[in-house]
């Protein structure tokens, strides 16, 4: 199998600040209806990128954009400093090894049981059988439905659906992870639900993510809790703290309308995007 980067040469990358994701002046449009209009900004290493806008403006192309699943008009995705224009569709395969994704609809197996579905990936990459099941049982513990690895997604709750594909993006321990509107059409209970584990991945396994969410609530829930290792849980950061390593990035019509840190957006003086937080 052709390879992404050796991982010496990532270690490398990351310890020279190389960043996890960089949009170069990225344009993408389908036929007349121009989604992304020079997109720049970078995802360094560590952070939980939050990606906030309307419906329809180009969050999901922008995510698909980020593993290559889409390829831009112009401009540039890089990955690790590696622009994937110019990779092959088998780098592109190596690349992805190292990104999980959460897409809108969980996209799970209907007819393939929990285990099935989380392994997959493993299987793709040739991961040999007995270490497999040791990693999904890991993978799944770790958004705790190791219970439910022998039922089928039809079975579940969209809850749970959720949460087995977060398993099924963290099992082959990526460098990157892509989650789209994974609260979505989830009760505020669930989501909160959810939320804790993406933050309980952000502090425990510090992976990079991007994450795209319709919810304030779910952006700020992340700005402002950590998880707790001693109680297990999400909890509040003492005294109004704010995680350091959550950014923002705003994105309508097409354009970035802000980059930057939980601070500087709540204290934007930007009309629309004091509107669009309200
Ligand atoms: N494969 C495609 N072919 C043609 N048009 C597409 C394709 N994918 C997305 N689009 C268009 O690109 C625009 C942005 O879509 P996208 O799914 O990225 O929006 P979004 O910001 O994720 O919206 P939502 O918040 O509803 O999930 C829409 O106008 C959509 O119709
Ligand atoms: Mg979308």
């Amino acid at each position: 199998m052709a390879e992404f980067l050796s991982e010496a040469t990532i270690k490398e990358r990351l310890d020279a600040g190389v960043p996890i994701v960089e949009f170069d002046h990225v344009s993408m449009r389908f036929d007349a209806n121009e989604v992304l209009r020079s997109v720049s900004f970078k995802v360094a290493h560590g952070e939980t990128r939050v990606i906030l806008g309307p419906a329809g403006v180009g969050k999901s192309v922008l995510m698909k954009l980020a593993n290559g699943l889409l390829m831009p008009d112009s401009g540039e995705v890089r990955v690790l400093g590696r622009s994937l224009n110019e990779m092959n569709e088998s780098e592109m395969f190596a690349m992805r090894a190292h990104v999980g994704m959460v897409f809108q609809e969980s996209a799970l197996f209907d007819s393939i049981n929990v285990e099935d579905n989380v392994a997959y990936r493993l299987e793709e990459e040739h991961v040999p059988p007995a270490e497999i099941h040791a990693r999904v049982v890991e993978a799944l513990q770790f958004v705790e439905l190791e219970k439910a690895i022998a039922k089928f997604p039809p079975e579940l709750s969209g809850g749970m659906r959720r949460r087995v594909s977060i398993a099924r993006a963290i099992v082959s321990r990526p460098q990157l992870i892509l989650y789209d509107s994974p609260t979505g059409g989830l009760d505020p209970i669930t989501s909160t639900t959810i939320i804790e584990l993406v933050v309980k991945q952000r502090d425990v396994s510090h992976t990079t993510s991007l994450l795209i969410t319709h919810r304030l609530q779910d952006a700020f829930t992340l700005a402002t809790h950590h998880f707790d290792q001693q109680t297990g849980h999400m909890e509040p950061i003492p005294d109004g703290g704010i995680d350091p390593g959550t950014k923002f990035l705003v994105i309508n019509e097409g354009r970035v309308v802000f980059d930057g840190t939980t601070q500087e957006l709540v204290r934007s003086d930007d009309p629309w995007l004091k509107a669009y937080l309200s």
